[in-house]
């Protein structure tokens, strides 16, 4: 296992995800301690740091330090902060919102490199966030299946923006922008690490470049469920002021909505930081091994 000497890093099982401690994100990081921390992000794809003290501004600062914030198209933000917003779940509310497993705004024309996400308000129980590791949903498939994805673009769609006014609180007043739509690779190379990941997701990916939505359901189905395996994910259980960051072009993550019962009696309140990515690089683009 990789020695770190700024940060312990603590995986959380063998597929992926990391708790990090021994590190302030509320301070000016040096350099040496943010390569640590870059180095663990990009071999557990996700991280947890617990106990931290963040403001909003904190919090920009920290997710700044992988590149540019980007506001939500459809969401709106903190009054200070507009590329921040908060997620928040109230008491009484129902699982209707618990959807897919995703990768943050697949639509867009460069889908987010990653995300912080930082516990304000937690229910005392559940409300885990579950991620999967896509490099391993790509590497556990037959070479056969790689061969195919490997050529293949997909079509990412936001749907109806209106949707998100029901998920999430203060989103009425953006839901009036369009709908939006990206067409990606459907393996893409993370060009930090050399890998390639599966990049679908039944919450975004509507059909293959070229086919049907009839014609691509049943393999978009074959991937997403291949995807969601136990085994090839993690899941974060959250405390008040622990902030994760994860990579959103190789892993897919989605909010466990189990905390509910009949009827939730506790308030979630998470808040949100998106750091813009590059235009994914197909697999194909990797020049192939010498024979
Ligand atoms: C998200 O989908 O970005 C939020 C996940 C969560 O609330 O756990």
């Amino acid at each position: 296992m990789k020695t770190y000497n700024h940060i312990r890093v603590k995986p959380i099982n063998g597929a992926m995800g990391a708790e990090v401690f021994d590190v302030d994100l509320s301070g000016d990081l040096d350099d040496v301690t943010f390569a640590e921390i870059r180095s663990a992000w990009h071999d557990h794809l996700v991280l947890i740091f617990r106990d931290q003290n963040l403001t909003d501004q904190q919090q920009y600062d920290f997710s700044a330090r992988f590149g540019p914030i980007i506001p939500h198209p459809y969401v709106k933000g903190l009054p200070e902060i507009p590329e921040i917003f908060q997620i928040i779940r109230e008491p009484g509310e129902n699982f209707s919102w618990d959807g897919y497993y995703h990768s943050d705004l697949m639509f867009l024309e460069r889908p987010p490199l990653g995300a912080t996400l930082y516990a304000k308000e937690c229910p005392p129980y559940g409300a885990d966030t579950a991620f999967c590791n896509m490099y391993l949903a790509y590497e556990t498939l037959s070479d056969g299946m790689k061969t195919l994805l490997d050529g293949l673009e997909a079509v990412n769609e936001s749907g109806n923006p209106q949707k998100y006014s029901n998920k999430y609180q203060s989103m009425e007043e953006l839901a009036k922008n369009d709908a939006m739509s990206a067409t990606h690779p459907v393996v893409r190379i993370n060009p930090d690490t050399g890998r390639k990941a599966l990049f679908t997701s039944l919450a975004f990916t509507k059909r293959f470049k070229g086919m049907t939505e009839k014609e691509s359901l049943p393999l978009l189905t074959f991937l997403y469920e291949h995807a969601i395996q136990a085994h090839l994910g993690c899941r974060l259980a959250w405390q008040p002021h622990s902030l994760a960051l994860w990579d959103n072009r190789v892993c897919l993550h989605h909010a466990v909505a189990d905390y509910f019962g009949e009827v939730a009696k506790h308030r979630r309140v998470m808040q949100r930081a998106t750091i813009e990515g590059e235009v994914p690089i197909p697999a194909r683009a990797q020049a192939p091994k010498a024979a």
